[in-house]
């Protein structure tokens, strides 16, 4: 699958979206490497620190269907006209399964910018970590 094509599904799930008080919809697509792709939107709460954002319910739909390695690429898509990068703690996530996973992160014009997690999250800490 091409970027672009991840990226036009992250786009497309941010109508999902449950954004009742930010009212910033976010999509994710999640590609791994026998082309199988988990996607997930954020989910917001009333407590709203138990708000879950896109890529990790994306990332969670997929190891809760047993896929906890073959990640190779989540594409994230806001809604603003800056690229939708993700938040710490879903770096912190993403990099305990997939540390060698390429983001592509999207605006709401469809644009997007290609990075790897492990820039966007240098010497990080993972299972490797307790060894
Ligand atoms: N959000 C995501 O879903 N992914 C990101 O990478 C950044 C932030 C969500 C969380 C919240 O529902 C809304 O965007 C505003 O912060």
């Amino acid at each position: 699958m091409t970027n672009e094509a991840l990226v036009a599904l992250a786009l497309e799930m941010r109508q999902r979206s449950y954004a009742p008080y930010s009212h910033f919809a976010v999509g994710a697509a999640l590609l791994c490497d026998d082309g199988t792709v988990f996607t997930g939107c954020n989910v917001e709460n009333a407590a709203y620190g138990s708000t879950i954002c896109a890529e990790r319910t994306a990332l969670l739909k997929a190891v809760s269907e047993g896929r906890t390695s073959g990640f190779q690429a989540v594409a994230i898509a806001g809604q603003g006209e800056d690229f939708c990068w993700p938040c710490g703690a879903c770096r912190q996530m993403l990099y305990e399964f997939a540390p060698d996973l390429t983001v592509l992160a999207a605006r709401n014009d469809g644009q997007f910018r290609v990075c790897s997690l492990s820039q966007l999250l240098p010497k990080g800490f993972g299972p490797h970590s307790l060894k």
